[in-house]
Formats: structure tokens, C-alpha cells, sequence
């Protein structure tokens, strides 16, 4: 049986690493096709290295472009390369452009397709990866849901039960395996940072950081938290929201710390050292919740409700004062929450699952 898994963004390369590293100890006959959505070092080629993953067999580079563009170069590069390989079965991760256009190229090719972090919504359509989410869903053979409450979103919306599995999420693999290979990072040091004496921040999501007064609220947000903490704020920033910063002639306020994106171990660190995150990135909330620190989201809604639900985060959307009154709120939470997305053996589960359907 032969595995194809089909990545391009930081996230799913994290997120996949473990369904790698599984394939690998396994012996699997496997391969990787990278469409290249992310190309940057630190988006990307950091993350193999970190995580000692293969180098994909297949890089489609199709690099920055609309949603339009680049998901209709990911799917004619992608359909070749399965008409070449004839994998039994497709893996994509996630609801990014690449899952939606790997998984789209091998329904059209009839390979079978296995959804990883499948059943999570936002109901909210204005965001660009709930179209991929519902797509990709709904074109899969098998749903790896990380959680029950995903099933049942995927029930309600008329998937078939035998094409559900509630495996847990792969990054509670990745986290628990690397974790302590990240406590050899020296990041805090570096930015001479102490244990739970700074938070941390990411940002990234179209709908915040492409809308310059949304951006600009959000950093007055956290320049209100700055300013009643005195804690530094550490931002890795994202190329889109780089370059957005430029173009809007926005002014970082003091105490935000702009660091370049960081890598794997590195970013870990940070998170397990911080004593709150403030974020709009779906891959830190869970994080944060895997390892115990209160989060605010910068979002009005999530597709990880679940985190919500145990008390480990709060949404908060991007006005200035609800930023604040979020971190209020959050301030000195007991992080005794249950993890609620697995064990760390979803990669496991989810090749048992794929193997057992259709291997030969
Ligand atoms: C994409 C995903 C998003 C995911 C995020 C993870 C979609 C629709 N969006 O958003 O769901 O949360 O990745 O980080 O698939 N850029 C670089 N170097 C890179 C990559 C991007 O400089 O390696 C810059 C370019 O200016 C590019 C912009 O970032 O135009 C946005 O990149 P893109 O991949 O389109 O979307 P992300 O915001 O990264
Ligand atoms: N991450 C990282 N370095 C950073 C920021 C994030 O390694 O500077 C990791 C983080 O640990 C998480 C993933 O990237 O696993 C989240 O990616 P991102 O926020 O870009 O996307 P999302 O999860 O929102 O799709």
C-alpha cells in the first residue's frame, strides 16, 4: 500500500511530522509532496530540520499568489504527480489552500483521501479555511476527527459514521515528542527573557491582519496589556503580517518585541515559558492548552471550541479594550484543565485506520 502525504504550510508540516515519523518506524512505502505555499526558511525548510523530517520527493514551489491562483497551480501539479504515483491513499492536514487543492486533485483521480484534523468549524464563512475545511470534509473516505465533538459536527452535516475516527490530535503527538529536545533551546536567553515573565503573541489571520484598522487595534490591544503588565510581549511575526505593518504604516507600541518567526523548538519554549499567549493561530491555541497556559484568542469565533470549554482560553476579537478585558480575565488561571485533544498516539490511529480500509 503506498502513502501519499501532501503538505505546504508550517502547520501541517508540524502537524504531519508525527504521521511521517509513524510511516518511517513503520516502514511504510510513503511519500511527500510539498506544494510549496510556504517557502520562506523560517516558515518552512526550518521546520524539516527541526523536526529531522525527509525532504519531500515532490516541491510544486507555486509559492504566493490569490486563493484562485495558487490553489489552481497546487491542483495540475498535484494531479500529476498522483497520476505518476498512483498512491491507494492521499493524506492532507488541515484546511489550508494545499488541503484544499490535494485533497479536490485526488477525489477527481478517485484515490482514496484521509483528512487529518478533520470536523472543525467556525461557522464563520468570511474566513477563508472554513471553505477548505467543509470541502475537504466532505470529499474525504476517511475523517480523523481529533476530538468527539468534531464527529458529531461531522454527523450532523450527513457523513457516513463508518468514515469517522476520533484519533486525537497530531500535535499532541508532535508536542509531546519534542518537547523535551525543546527544553535544550536557549531562546529565552537569547532574548533574555525569565519563565513566565513575558507573554507571547502571534498573528497571521487574513481577516485580522489584512484590515488595517483591525491590525491596528489589536496592537493597541496589546500595548493596553503592556501597559497594565509591564511584561514584555513577544511577537514572532509572519511574513503577511510583516509586510502589512509596512504597508499600513503601522507603529509597533512599546513593549511588543518583534522577533523573526521562529522555529519549532524554539516557538515551544516560548509557549511552555510564557505566562499567557495572545493569538489568532489555530495550532497555539491547542498548544497552549496542551501545555497549560491561558490563552486569548484575538478572534470572535473558533473551530477549537473545546478549549474554550475546559477554561483554557477566551475569545476576545480585536477591539482594543476586549484584548484587555480578556487578559484580565485569564490573568492568573489555574491551568488545571484536561487536555482535551488525545493522547499523543493520533498518528498511530490514523494509519491503523487507513491500513486496515485499504491495505493490501
Ligand atoms: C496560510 C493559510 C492559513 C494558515 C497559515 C499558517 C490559506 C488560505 N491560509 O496563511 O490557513 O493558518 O498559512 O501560517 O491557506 N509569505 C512569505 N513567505 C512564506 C509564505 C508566505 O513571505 O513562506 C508571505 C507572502 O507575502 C504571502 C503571505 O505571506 O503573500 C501570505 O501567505 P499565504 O500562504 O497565502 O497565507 P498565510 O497567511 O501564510
Ligand atoms: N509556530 C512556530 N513558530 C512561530 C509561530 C508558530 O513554530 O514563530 C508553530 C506553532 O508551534 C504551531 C504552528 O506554528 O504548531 C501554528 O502555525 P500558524 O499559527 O502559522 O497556523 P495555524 O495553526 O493558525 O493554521
Amino acid at each position: 500500500m503506498k502513502h501519499a502525504i501532501i503538505l505546504g504550510t508550517r502547520p501541517e508540516i508540524i502537524k504531519m511530522s508525527p504521521v511521517i515519523r509513524e510511516c518511517a518506524r513503520r516502514n511504510l512505502d510513503y511519500f511527500i509532496v510539498h506544494t510549496g505555499q510556504h517557502y520562506s526558511y523560517e516558515m518552512d525548510r526550518v521546520f524539516f530540520e527541526d523536526l529531522k523530517l525527509p525532504l519531500p520527493s515532490y516541491n510544486l514551489d507555486v509559492g504566493s499568489g490569490s486563493h484562485g491562483r495558487q490553489t489552481g497551480k497546487m491542483l495540475a501539479g498535484i494531479e500529476d504527480i498522483l497520476v505518476k504515483e498512483k498512491p491507494d491513499i492521499v493524506y492532507v492536514q488541515g484546511d489550508t489552500n494545499t488541503v484544499l487543492a490535494g485533497a479536490l486533485a485526488a477525489s477527481k483521480l478517485q484515490i482514496a483521501i484521509g483528512h487529518v484534523e478533520a470536523g472543525l468549524r467556525s461557522f464563520d464563512r468570511a474566513m477563508p479555511e472554513e471553505t477548505n475545511r467543509i470541502v475537504a470534509d466532505h470529499v474525504s473516505d476517511l475523517l480523523f476527527a481529533p476530538t468527539a465533538d468534531s464527529r458529531k459536527l461531522l454527523l450532523q452535516e450527513g457523513i457516513p459514521e463508518d468514515r469517522i475516527f476520533v484519533t486525537g490530535n497530531t500535535i499532541v503527538d508532535a508536542v509531546k515528542s519534542n518537547l523535551e529536545i525543546a527544553r535544550g533551546s536557549d531562546i529565552l536567553e537569547r532574548l533574555h527573557l525569565t519563565p513566565k515573565g513575558y507573554m507571547l503573541s502571534t498573528l497571521h489571520r487574513q481577516e485580522n491582519v489584512d484590515d488595517r484598522g483591525r491590525l491596528g487595534s489589536i496592537l493597541v490591544g496589546l500595548s493596553k496589556v503592556y501597559s497594565e503588565y509591564r511584561l514584555p510581549i513577544v511577537l514572532p511575526i509572519h511574513p503577511r503580517t510583516k509586510k502589512n505593518i509596512g504597508e499600513f504604516g503601522l507603529v509597533i507600541p512599546d513593549g511588543i518585541r518583534l522577533i523573526d518567526p521562529a522555529g519549532f523548538m524554539d516557538f515551544l519554549m516560548l509557549e511552555a515559558n510564557a505566562c499567557m499567549a495572545l493569538t489568532d493561530s489555530g495550532g497555539v491555541q491547542e498548544e497552549c492548552c496542551i501545555l497549560g497556559v491561558p490563552c486569548v484568542t484575538l478572534r470572535e469565533n473558533t473551530e477549537r471550541p473545546e478549549t474554550v470549554q475546559v477554561g483554557a482560553n477566551v475569545l476576545a476579537g480585536y477591539k482594543s479594550d476586549d484584548i484587555l478585558a480578556a487578559a484580565r480575565a485569564m490573568t492568573g488561571k489555574k491551568s488545571d484543565w484536561v487536555n482535551p485533544f488525545g493522547d499523543g498516539h493520533a498518528s498511530g490511529k490514523i494509519l491503523d485506520a487507513a491500513i486496515d480500509r485499504y491495505g493490501k
